[in-house]
């Protein structure tokens, strides 16, 4: 039952989900399930890009799967796969390869970050991590991609490959695909430790992440960064304080955040206090996506089912794109 545009977003196989993902995406893509024709899918192969050990892989895929489901996607309203059980995305990527210059690929800002920090591994898979992200989305001819800020310089250069490829072949083939994100921008989750946002990799205390367990997330919230409190009534929060009301705002009561904002300005606020409602409040937004998360991880059937659900139709989707690609490069012989 064909829905609404076009929406496609994949997520890496590697690392834990946490909280920012689940405000920066996962939420986004469960309102989106309802009104829009959606893909969404674990991207294994961009995971090897930079891991190439294996060992975890399938582990990994079959978490973040269930993790999508415990967050509420619906696998009989959007359509979930593991990238590479979809051989036509490799089939595209091979194809728009020859309409990606090196010299492009080079200055892509993703690129010289990881050139920067693994020298030992820049690999080809590296260097064009930018087109496969474009056939990722191209397959589908999607035109709505929710991603996050970082990812925006990728879906420029997706936006001038299928430029190139209607343009070289004089077929409209692909539509432009734009970043989207439903009603409100993105949310920012930032760290505990009062230093940019949650993060896969980073401090890893900083870090909530979807799987942790209930005494951990009281640990990680209680050792947030604070301060003796506010001297001067009504003052300006500095940022390590702030980030704690941002984190209440998400997953609390408006009227505990109302509470805490009026002590803070009345400057009575025990921040010991904060934190204790705050943890408490993070553990009741948690656990029952943790507890679904595991108990779907352990249902391989179930998982297995999903799975070939979702590659079915990902793949009548892809199929027919790269036969309306062929047909415009003329790659058909008989
Ligand atoms: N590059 C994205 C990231 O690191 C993941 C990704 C791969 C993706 N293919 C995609 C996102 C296609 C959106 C659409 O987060």
């Amino acid at each position: 039952m064909p829905k609404g545009e076009i929406v496609v977003s994949g997520i890496r196989s590697t690392g834990v989900l946490h909280l920012g993902n689940y405000f920066g995406a996962m939420r986004n893509y469960v309102r989106m399930q309802d009104d829009y024709t959606c893909f969404f899918f674990i991207a294994d192969w961009h995971a090897l890009t930079t891991h190439p050990d294996t060992k975890e892989l399938s582990a990994s895929v079959h978490r973040v799967l269930a993790e999508y489901i415990a967050c509420g996607l619906d696998p009989d309203k959007a359509t979930l796969y593991a990238q590479s059980e979809i051989p036509e995305i490799a089939e595209l990527y091979l194809l728009l390869n020859m309409l990606a210059y090196k010299g492009e690929l080079e200055k892509t800002a993703s690129f010289k970050d990881k050139v920067r920090q693994h020298p030992e591994n820049v690999n080809a898979g590296l260097l064009t991590y930018p087109v496969l992200m474009a056939s990722d989305i191209m397959v589908h001819r999607a035109v709505k991609v929710p991603v996050g800020k970082d990812q925006e310089q990728h879906l420029e250069m997706t936006r001038n490959f299928a430029q190139r490829f209607n343009h070289r072949y004089q077929l409209d083939v692909f539509p432009e695909p734009y970043p989207f994100n439903f009603g409100e921008s993105l949310l920012k989750v930032p760290s505990l430790d009062g230093t940019g946002k949650m993060s896969k990799s980073e401090n890893q205390m900083a870090t909530l992440y979807l799987n942790d367990e209930d005494d951990l997330i009281r640990k990680k919230v209680m050792k947030a960064k604070t301060d003796s409190g506010p001297t001067e009534p009504n003052s300006e929060k500095p940022d390590y304080i702030e980030n704690l009301f941002q984190l209440m705002r998400l997953v609390s009561d408006p009227s505990m955040v109302e509470h805490y904002e009026m002590l803070f300005n009345d400057t009575t606020i025990r921040y010991g206090d904060m934190k204790k409602a705050l943890a408490e409040n993070m553990v009741e937004f948690i656990t029952p996506i943790r507890e679904k998360a595991r108990e779907l991880e352990k249902n391989k059937e179930f998982l297995h089912h999903v799975m070939r659900q979702g590659t079915e139709k990902a793949r009548a989707s892809a199929a027919a794109t790269l036969r309306e690609v062929r047909k415009a490069m003329g790659l058909q012989y008989r």
